[in-house]
């Protein structure tokens, strides 16, 4: 009977450390992290309606250029002014970066909810 008490404990154990790790990305900020997987996904595709996706330009990796500035760390310009970048790129020129290179098409083929979402993934970039 001991041992049938033992092996309870242990499972249960199991199960607290399982639901522990299930909750997963103590990163996300606030809203869901179904949302923040969204937002990556986004991201990380290749081409997002008629124009190229923000990875062909972009890196998360800190310092590192490919058409576009690095978005690591963007999450302290704050989450107005990703969504302005998004929606609006030529509003607030990159030093150092051309005007007109980022597609302005983004605010017209995604939804609502898509851009929500890739500004909830770009705030976990801290
Ligand atoms: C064709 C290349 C290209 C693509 C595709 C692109 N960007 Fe950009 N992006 C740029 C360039 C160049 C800049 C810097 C000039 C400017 O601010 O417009 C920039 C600037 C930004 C900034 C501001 C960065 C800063 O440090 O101020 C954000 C945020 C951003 N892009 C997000 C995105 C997201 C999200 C996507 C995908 C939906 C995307 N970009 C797709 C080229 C691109």
């Amino acid at each position: 009977m001991k041992k049938m008490i033992f092996v309870i404990l242990i499972l249960s154990l199991l199960l607290v450390a399982v639901a522990a790790c299930g909750g997963g990305g103590d990163k996300a900020a606030g809203g869901g992290d179904a949302d923040v997987a969204a937002g990556k996904a986004l991201f990380n595709k290749t081409v997002l309606g008629s124009s190229p996706g923000c990875v062909t330009c972009h890196s998360t990796e800190p310092g590192k250029t490919i058409v576009g500035p690095s978005l690591a760390g963007i999450a302290s310009k704050g989450e107005d002014f990703i969504r302005e970048s998004i929606v609006n790129p030529d509003a607030d020129v990159t030093e150092g970066f051309p005007a007109g290179t980022m597609p302005s098409t983004f605010k017209d083929e995604l939804s609502e909810q898509e851009i929500n979402q890739l500004v909830k993934y770009l705030m976990t970039l801290k």
